[in-house]
């Protein structure tokens, strides 16, 4: 038998959208097959019929050649189904051995044999090198980390077929690295993967075969050591993509941020970030690079207000606002597309158009003496749809929890760029966006440089840092420690800042 799982015709409706429409997907005993399509494609959705989540209207699901039906997660398992999810699934004050056993608890006379569970995970931990302690707490370790808790809970329960929903748009450069060589391993094992990505480098790197998906339809599958990545962006998106961004030079304004002397403590009494000055210009887009944890989250805090206690002082124009509210920085012209999207981004519960007036709903443009003015709402979402390609079951009226990642993210840019701040602040902007729409906000984020308005991009993404900006610091453990220009530096040389192996000099 070739096929480990076979998905035939596939059909899943959800209200107003037709999330499948009958898609194929065959996936090879001891392959690592990557599901790639636009955000809104369908990818989660199809994941989720296999692992038992949701029940397709028509199709046919067969494991190791015989159909099979799954009802339910506890179905999905039973057929060694694993899956780990876009947005992970833990109980945070548990320890790692309680989060991986949950569900599956093994007893002796009423008692849990949690030594025996415990063993099993320290065995199986080793011999995937996953360095962890099983007593841990969750909420003590890294995402990096989380992440092999989820892997092995799925080896706990024998799963032969692994699903991974966007297992790296939460991880550093390393720890990505360390996932590819861990897929690897699995393979090696006999595993089978179905690995979903927007990041077709990754799918170069470890992926034999790649299935596309376009607005819910199917599209092909290819063997990926023959396409190469403008291919396969070609197939999913249905158009060619650039992969460079188009920049001109400009004249550079006055400082439209200013820090100066920032200072932050920890809760815990961590020195977190240490005497930081800097610059934002009109007209510029200033990077912050750095490895993830370094820095950047505070310092972005306390520039939004999100977290007030710090010491130094920062600047709008030439308005301090150090001890300005929120709302107030909002108003003096800051945009923030927040690190966490559900936490600080969207009320997930709301519809579309709730969220798009979260700072604004007080506007003459949104209410008159405390009612708001629906129609003007309405109009005002659905001129955001248009324009950045909002896709949804029911447009406005949509439930923002039920939309797919990317079009989350994308709603969060469309309110901050329809705000047209003087600062925006863009918090790994791109993450969990498909090619086409990088492309589309990378685009925007140059457009609003070129009306003189200034840009503090705090990413990741070494690709991203170096197309998109004009200036680079680097953050290194709560300092900068280099300011540099991307025309000149290379990603070596930013790795070694970005490590703290060398120092540059700030301007
Ligand atoms: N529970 C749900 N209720 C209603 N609509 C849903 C639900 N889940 C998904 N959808 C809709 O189905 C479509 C496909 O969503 P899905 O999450 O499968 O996309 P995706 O390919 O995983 O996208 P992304 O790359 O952004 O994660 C989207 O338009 C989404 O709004
Ligand atoms: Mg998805």
């Amino acid at each position: 038998m070739e096929y480990v799982i076979e998905m035939l015709n596939i059909t899943k409706d959800f209200p107003g959208i037709r999330a499948n429409d009958n898609v194929t997907l065959q996936l090879k005993k001891g392959e690592i097959h990557a599901l790639l399509g636009e955000n809104g494609a369908g990818k989660s959705t199809l994941m989720s019929i296999l692992f038992g989540l949701y029940q397709a209207n028509s199709g046919v699901i067969k494991v190791r050649g015989e159909k099979v039906e799954i009802n339910s997660p506890n179905d999905a398992n039973a057929l060694h189904i694993g899956m780990v999810h876009q947005h992970f699934k833990l109980v945070h004050n548990f320890t790692i051995a309680e989060n991986i056993v949950l569900g599956k608890e093994d007893t002796k006379h009423g008692f849990l044999k949690m030594d025996e569970a415990i063993d099993k995970i320290q065995k199986l931990s080793d011999q995937f090198k996953f360095n962890i302690n099983p007593n841990n707490i969750i909420s003590d370790i890294t995402v990096g980390m989380q992440q092999r808790v989820e892997i092995l809970k799925m080896l706990y329960r024998d799963a032969e077929i692994m699903i991974f929903d966007e297992p790296t748009a939460v991880l550093t450069p390393q720890e990505i690295e360390e996932l590819m060589s861990i897929m690897k391993e699995l393979v090696k094992e006999g595993k089978s993967i179905i690995l979903i990505t927007h990041k077709l480098k990754e799918i170069k790197a470890v992926a034999d075969r790649c299935s596309v998906l376009r607005k819910g339809k199917y599209i092909g599958t290819v063997d990926v050591k023959t396409t190469s990545v403008e291919q396969m962006a070609e197939m999913m998106v249905g158009r060619k993509v650039l992969f460079n961004v188009k920049k001109d030079d400009i004249e550079i304004g006055n400082g439209v941020l200013k820090v100066q002397n920032l200072d932050i403590h920890s809760k815990e009494g961590k020195h977190v970030i240490k005497d930081v000055s800097f610059d934002v210009k009109a007209g510029e887009i200033l990077c912050v690079a750095g490895i993830e944890g370094n820095g950047q989250t505070q310092l972005v805090e306390a520039i939004t207000g999100l977290n007030p206690h710090y010491s130094g002082k920062i600047f709008i124009h030439d308005k301090e606002i150090t001890h300005s509210s929120i709302r107030n920085r909002t108003l003096s012209g800051i945009g923030h597309i927040p690190e966490d999207r559900h936490k600080h981004g969207l009320i997930l519960e709301y519809s579309l158009a709730e969220n798009m007036i979260l700072q604004s709903y007080f506007d003459e443009e949104f209410q008159t003496h405390g009612f708001l003015k629906f129609d003007a709402i309405s109009n005002h979402t659905n001129d955001l749809i248009n324009r950045f390609d909002i896709r949804s079951g029911r447009g406005e009226k949509t439930i923002v929890r039920s939309m797919s990642g990317g079009n989350q993210q994308k709603a969060i840019v469309a309110r901050e760029f329809d705000r047209n701040p003087d600062l925006m602040i863009a918090v790994q902007p791109t993450r969990g966006l498909d090619v086409g729409a990088i492309e589309y906000i990378h685009n925007q984020l140059v457009k609003l440089r070129d009306q003189n308005k200034a840009i503090l991009l705090v990413s990741l993404e070494l690709d991203e840092v170096m197309s998109v900006s004009d200036r680079i610091v680097v953050m290194y453990e709560g300092e900068l420690v280099a300011d540099v220009d991307p025309k000149k530096v290379t990603e070596n040389e930013l790795g070694l800042y970005m490590s703290g192996s060398k120092r540059g000099d700030m301007k």
